[in-house]
């Protein structure tokens, strides 16, 4: 049974990396990305630095630096980093290979994000969000905003049955295995290619909505709201969430904040 803290898979990315920006494109992640500036923008973020916490293939981050952020790319995966195909967006976003613990506390950036499950994946390094929150918080601008997805244990379904995509040379599959009760996923990945199979596990834990408020909370975010970017308003038991967070309290940024996710169709 996985254990909170206890050591991660080996090399998790390792197999998927040269196949990853394939297998999930970055064309797909556009609706999301302009929702995202939408909300930066309503929070009166319109440009500046952004740190991409997790940021693989920068399949989100080439967006924002396309944009005008100068962009940081963070991820503890090499492979991820090289694997990316960048346009003409390669100058203003820069690709550093490690965890948040190497960056200095200095300039502060005006977004941070961590996007497609990657705080699932801190989570079951560090056994809790503390460390990851504590991070953002340190390293956002006092009015700056942090934006990142979760998955709930609702999710686990997800990953109970065989998962197939594949594209023309790669056939990706995986198949989770959840334990009720540390809230871990350990997911294994099959990576079939003509020149044969990989296999390697990936450990995510999955959060609660209250975890991550209360979490929100203790590391000092004051403004914090749950919601979908895409897609219809979130119920209590939702397999996913994106957050809006910020130090900052401020009843007129979020009153605009929750006009724009009303009407895109999500509420907070
Ligand atoms: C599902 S991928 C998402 C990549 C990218 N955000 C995207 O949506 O295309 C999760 C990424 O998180 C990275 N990651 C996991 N743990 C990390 C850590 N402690 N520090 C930095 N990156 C990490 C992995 O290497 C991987 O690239």
């Amino acid at each position: 049974m996985p254990q909170a803290g206890s050591p991660a898979p080996t090399r998790p990315y390792g197999a998927l990396a040269p196949y990853f920006a394939r297998v999930y494109p970055a064309d797909g992640v556009a609706p999301w990305f302009h929702r995202a500036l939408a909300l930066a923008g309503a929070w009166g973020v319109r440009g500046g630095a952004l740190l991409d916490v997790g940021a693989g293939t920068c399949r989100f981050s080439r967006f924002w630096a396309r944009h005008g952020f100068r962009t940081v790319c963070l991820d503890r995966s090499l492979p991820m980093l090289r694997a990316a195909r960048l346009g003409p967006e390669a100058g203003r976003l820069h690709r550093v290979a490690g965890t948040l613990d190497c960056l200095r506390e200095r300039p502060r950036f005006d977004v941070v994000t961590a996007i497609d499950d990657v705080v699932n994946y801190l989570g079951a390094e560090h056994g809790s969000l503390v460390r990851f929150l504590d991070s953002a918080a340190r390293l956002l601008a006092p009015t700056g905003l942090l934006l990142f997805d979760f998955l709930t244990p609702e999710a686990r379904t997800w990953y109970d049955l065989d998962a197939t995509r594949s594209t023309g040379e790669v056939r990706v599959r995986s198949r989770g295995a959840f334990d009720a009760v540390s809230h871990l996923l350990e997911v294994t990945y099959e990576v079939v290619t003509r020149t044969g199979t990989s296999r390697e596990r990936h450990r995510l834990r999955l959060f609660t909505p209250a975890e991550v408020e209360a979490g929100l909370r203790r590391a000092g975010f004051r403004t914090r709201i749950l919601t979908r970017l895409l897609g219809h308003p979130p119920g209590p038991a939702e397999p996913a969430y994106d957050v809006l967070a910020s130090l900052e309290a401020s009843p007129s940024k979020a009153g605009r904040l929750r006009r724009v996710l009303a009407a895109g169709g999500a509420e907070a």
